[in-house]
């Protein structure tokens, strides 16, 4: 197969796990016979820097243009400023909405190598298998956002179409899974949530008859997801609790440095990044944990280019790398290991467990 992958390392430590996956997605191609063409473009705090836009319009045409987008991750305090006039994150927000990506799904499945690593009881974690869907283009993220003297202003706004589109996404991935749905709201407080609430109902009774969905306040979802995380398949919530609440869930893997996602629309251009920040305190000392990113690899090949055997490798090498005991002090490694040595004993494993399997065109 032929795809065009517009690659976005971004800032602090996004070029360094970027490089990981970029690597992972070339031996893939070398493995399976595909042609990827990959090339770098701007965005975040460097694009500021380069041409003071953290979108450039080159980016976003390349972005459109492409099958899919591998990006790194934004922001930093140089550009974070309270009086800045452009932040990094716009270019991130701003590339979601352009390219209407709705549904981020963001898997977790803490791996049986790192269960020392959570905070939370090992006897808790076994067998935890969820994935958030959080809505990506609306909400408080998207709404008005103003400020009059001693007041600001942020609106969050959802349409009924907005709940209706992302709920179908998380139901038909349950039907995939094990069939059961958990939409997150406030609804005790939030007139959105209501909304949310009310449409979710629907969707899931009139289109999905098949599906198990109960609803859960936000607050105890977030007590939930700790003390009883296997009770959850998937979790479908609004853009600012699904920013929460899988940073949260990280921590039932063991570390922000592990998670992928996938931002996906009706198209076939997808976003895949890890769902990690720029993590200024250790950028460019090579310490990075490129697994999040070289898994959002892994969604990149099933989601927008089709190839599930090729993710399924990239998944069982990183796992295979977990198991032989090949990880960085993020995971508490007694001798960690480094961006590079993570990258080689995936890149080794793909190599010995993913060979050829068929030549493709
Ligand atoms: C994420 C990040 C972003 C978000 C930031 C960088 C804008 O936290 O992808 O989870 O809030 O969506
Ligand atoms: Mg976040």
């Amino acid at each position: 197969m032929h795809a065009e992958i517009a690659v976005l390392p971004g800032d602090g430590i996004g070029p360094e796990v970027t490089a990981a996956a970029v690597a992972v997605l070339n031996a893939v191609a070398r493995h399976h016979g595909h042609m990827f063409n990959l090339h770098e473009y701007a965005i975040g705090g460097a694009a500021i820097d380069a041409c003071g836009d953290p979108l450039p319009a080159a980016t976003l045409v390349a972005c459109r243009d492409a099958d899919a987008v591998l990006l790194g991750a934004v922001g930093g305090p140089k550009w974070s400023a309270p009086e800045a006039k452009v932040r990094p994150e716009q270019g991130l927000l701003t590339l979601r909405k352009a390219l209407g990506l709705y549904a981020n799904l963001r898997p977790v499945q803490p791996h049986p190598a790192t269960l020392g690593a959570s905070p939370i009881k090992p006897h808790l974690l076994a067998g935890v298998d969820l994935l958030v869907v959080r809505e990506l283009t609306g909400g408080i993220y998207f709404g008005e956002k103003s400020r009059d003297g001693d007041i600001a202003r942020d609106v969050c706004e959802y349409s009924v179409a907005e709940v209706e589109r992302v709920v179908r996404r998380a139901c038909t991935l349950a039907r995939q899974r094990r069939g059961h749905v958990t939409s997150v709201d406030k609804a005790n407080v939030l007139e959105t949530s209501r909304l949310w609430r009310e449409v979710a109902t629907r969707v899931a009774r009139d289109e999905f008859p098949d599906i198990t969905l109960e609803h859960q306040l936000v607050d105890s979802m977030a007590m939930h997801l700790l003390s009883k995380p296997r009770a959850f398949d998937v979790v479908v919530t609004e853009n600012m609790f699904g920013d929460i609440l899988t940073d949260e869930a990280s921590m039932l893997a063991g570390s922000m440095g592990l998670l992928p996602s996938a931002s996906l629309g009706d198209g076939r251009v997808g976003l895949y990044e890890p769902i990690h920040g720029s993590a200024p305190d250790i950028a460019g000392r090579g310490i990075a944990n490129p697994i999040g990113a070289i898994l959002s690899v892994a969604l990149l090949l099933r989601h927008s280019l089709g190839l599930d055997a090729e993710a399924s490798c990239v998944e069982q090498a990183v796992s295979a790398t977990l198991d032989d005991g090949v990880f960085g002090a993020d995971l508490g490694a007694a001798t960690p290991a480094n961006t590079v040595a993570i990258t080689r004993a995936v890149l080794h494993r793909l190599d010995s467990h993913c060979q050829v399997a068929e030549l493709r065109d």
